[in-house]
């Protein structure tokens, strides 16, 4: 089984390579990345000598790059992680997002058409479903809640399903989509609320919560997507979605709480700013239909994967202070100066 890999220098992307790896010694992982300011080849450094294992520098925008490497591998799958993935981002420049997110998936897929394909596999979130009201805590998002984005990237991450799901329909692709909720663990770029938060603290610097902070996510260990994209690739229907979550559901101002309780940091670090445009209120998925079907359940408690986290951050400075001290610095400038 040879598998294509997008967006695998991320820090989803990276850990399911790990978990792929890992758990398939005989699968031969070729990880597709072209190194954005999120991709960070460092983290593929511990299987960078694997055998199995190949990195390859190019855009899922480039279709001859595309081609090329379809005609040296002939994949069985193409798992793409492959995003412009943070809301803020998009909010300042949409560009990137449409030309990444969507165009790149079609890409993908045509050379998915040309040269053949067991399957290909769309990672997707629960953000395409837009948000919940938080005084409707019996609502959650099933496969079939109707598409309603916020933001420029659930648009483009929206749009990309409604192609994935069209290339299906009329040219017999053989596709999946899951939708996670909110991942947490290693390698997560710390631009995204829970790396920065431990980062910041880690620092005294001021741990900016937008709003009031009761804003809901519904965090899960990224292991536990991994191991659900796993089933989804070798298990799952074709041409069907699935809907990966584990009923964590977590106000932001908790979260920050808690990072500051664990690391013994003052609450007065934390600095309400102004709010996100556009900002989803809750995100909550039912995971029933992956769980019926694939006998998916999440395994690592909140309780624990936060533990396990603020640990690996604590142990993983040499990972993220490169990142933190380099144009990251003007990022965060730009983008927290004047909230
Ligand atoms: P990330 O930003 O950490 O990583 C994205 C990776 O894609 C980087 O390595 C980057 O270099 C690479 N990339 C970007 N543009 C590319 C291009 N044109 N060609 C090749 N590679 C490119 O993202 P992540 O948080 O790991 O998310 C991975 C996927 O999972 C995304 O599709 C995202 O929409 C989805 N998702 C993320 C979450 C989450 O909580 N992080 C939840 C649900 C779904
Ligand atoms: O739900 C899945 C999505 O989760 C993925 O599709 C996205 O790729 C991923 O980035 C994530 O999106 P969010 O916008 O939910 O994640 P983020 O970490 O940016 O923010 C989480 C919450 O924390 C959100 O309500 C905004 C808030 N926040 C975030 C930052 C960075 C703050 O209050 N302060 C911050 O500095």
């Amino acid at each position: 089984m040879t598998i294509i890999v997008t967006g695998g220098a991320g820090f989803i992307g990276s850990n399911f390579i790990f978990h792929m790896l890992n758990k398939y010694p005989d699968y031969r992982i070729i990880c597709l990345d072209c190194l954005t300011y999120a991709g960070n080849l460092s983290t593929l450094e511990p299987v960078m000598d694997n055998p199995n294992f190949r990195f390859v520098k190019e855009s899922i925008t480039d279709r001859a790059a595309v081609e090329k490497l379809f005609e040296e591998e002939h994949p069985d799958m193409v798992v793409n992680f492959a995003a412009e993935s943070h809301v803020d981002r998009s909010i300042e420049n949409p560009q990137v997002f449409l030309d990444t997110n969507i165009i790149g998936t079609s890409v993908l897929m045509d050379a998915c058409r040309k040269y053949g394909i067991k399957r290909y596999h769309q990672v997707s979130t629960d953000e395409v479903y837009g948000d919940l009201p938080l005084d409707r805590p019996d609502m959650f998002f099933t496969e079939t809640t109707p598409i309603h984005t916020s933001s420029p990237y659930s648009s483009s991450k929206a749009g990309a399903d409604l192609l994935v799901l069209a290339y299906h329909r009329t040219y017999g692709l053989p596709v999946s989509i899951s939708r996670c909720s909110n991942n947490y663990g290693p390698y997560h770029f710390p631009e995204k609320l829970i790396p920065l938060m431990i980062i910041n603290a880690l620092h005294d610097k001021p741990l900016p919560v937008y709003g009031e902070g009761l804003n809901v996510r519904d965090w899960l260990y990224v292991e536990d997507h991994c191991k659900a994209i796993d089933l989804v690739i070798h298990n799952g229907r074709v041409g069907e979605v699935y809907n990966i979550g584990g009923h964590n559901e977590m106000r932001n101002i908790d979260i920050v709480k808690l990072i500051c309780k664990e690391l013994g940091k003052p609450e007065s670090l934390i600095t309400y700013v102004t709010d996100r445009k556009g900002h989803d209120m809750r995100y909550a998925i039912d995971p029933t239909k992956i769980h019926d079907e694939l006998g998916w359940l999440p395994e690592t408690k909140f309780a624990d994967g936060i533990k396990k986290t603020i640990k690996w951050y604590l142990d993983n400075e040499s990972w993220w202070e490169p990142i933190v001290s380099g144009e990251y610095q003007n990022y965060y400038e730009k983008m927290y100066a004047n909230r």
